[in-house]
């Protein structure tokens, strides 16, 4: 099942329970991840644009319907490059690009691979085998708990590089390249415990943030991640994660890979008519001024929410400060 690129639903399911249903989670709404896309509607009602994606709809003899795109038959591709501008970027331009944030961060470059041009043209990289040294004054640590985040994820290939988006190709995980990869990569090279490695291994998973619009490509990003966590603890320990630790990987991940309408800030198509009451019983209805100006802080959607696990939230008290996405954007 490890090297399978299509995740089953079904297996989820039967191993881990309530995984599933955490991952299908949405804490903007309190509801379910939706399918926000037209494309699974000739299945019925419950696969409509609005419908939440209910782990009853995609597992049983309806396990195969969430599949990655590279799977997908190749006119449903080309809708969704035409409708959502769907089109994945291959695991060598995502390494080049996250190399890059690397480059910066250590001052030096080919910290975790060498890229290498084939003289076909073709890209590759060869991993450093080598323990990541890290610069004077930051440490492992420091690298575990610098944020990251990739706008409009998709199936999230910057930041875990389970399979090539664009040839379905397994990448064993000596090899993977992602943002949330890398991090994994060092906690394995720095610890040796279970316990110190499940730790850091959730400050990786805190400070490692996504969004998408679509509710497939969503629930698939989130999959990666989570077996991402398995694989490399696998890996480095040669047995499974407690089932605890394994639902608490999926909650972080419920809350950091969330749907939303990047350019608005808020839940694919939120933003409502607002309705005014004129005299003897007649309305008035005008679009959200939001979406009429293109003002991202007007919107009378539902604005997304995300957590600084850092902080406490200061109602609650709670480990985890509950902000609005957009309220962030005054520090970018
Ligand atoms: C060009 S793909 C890139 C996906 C991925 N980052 C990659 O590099 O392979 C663009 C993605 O943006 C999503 N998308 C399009 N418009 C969006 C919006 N307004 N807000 C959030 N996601 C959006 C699409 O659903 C699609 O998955």
């Amino acid at each position: 099942m490890f090297d399978e690129i299509d995740i089953f639903e079904n297996d989820i399911r039967e191993q881990y329970p309530e995984v599933l249903d955490i991952l299908l989670r949405d804490h903007s709404t309190q509801r379910n991840i939706f399918w926000a896309t037209d494309n699974y509607q000739d299945l019925g009602k419950d696969y409509d644009f609005a419908s939440p994606i209910l782990s009853e709809l995609i597992t049983g003899e309806r396990g195969y319907v969430i599949m990655p795109r590279v799977k997908k038959d190749k006119e449903l591709q080309q809708t969704r490059v035409r409708d959502m501008a769907e089109v994945f970027t291959p695991s060598w331009i995502c390494n080049a690009q996250n190399n890059l944030i690397d480059n910066v961060w250590f001052g030096r470059e080919n910290v975790f691979n060498i890229e290498i041009t084939n003289d076909d043209g073709s890209h590759i990289w060869h991993a450093n085998k080598e323990k990541i040294t890290f610069p004077e004054g930051k440490t492992w640590k420091h690298y575990v708990r610098d944020t990251r985040l990739e706008m409009t994820c998709g199936e999230a290939p910057y930041i875990t590089s389970r399979y090539d988006t664009t040839t379905g190709e397994y990448i064993p995980i000596e090899n993977r390249i992602g943002l949330l990869d890398r991090k994994l990569r060092v906690i394995s090279e720095n610890v040796d415990t279970s316990g110190e490695w499940l730790k850091a291994a959730q400050i990786a998973y805190q400070n490692t943030y996504a969004f998408e619009w679509q509710g497939d490509s969503l629930l698939l990003a989130r999959e990666a991640m989570f077996f991402a966590f398995i694989e490399h603890f696998l890996k480095k320990f040669e047995k499974y994660p407690a089932l605890k630790s394994i639902k608490y990987i999926a909650y972080i991940i419920s809350w950091n890979v969330w749907q939303m309408d990047g350019m608005k800030g808020v839940v694919p198509n939120s933003c409502s008519d607002e309705i005014t009451q004129l005299f003897f019983g007649d309305k008035e209805k005008t679009p959200c001024y939001g979406c009429q100006k293109d003002i991202i802080t007007k919107h009378n959607g539902i604005y997304c929410l995300v957590k600084d696990w850092g902080n406490k939230d200061p109602e609650t008290g709670k480990k985890g400060h509950k902000i609005r996405f957009i309220d962030l954007m005054k520090y970018i």
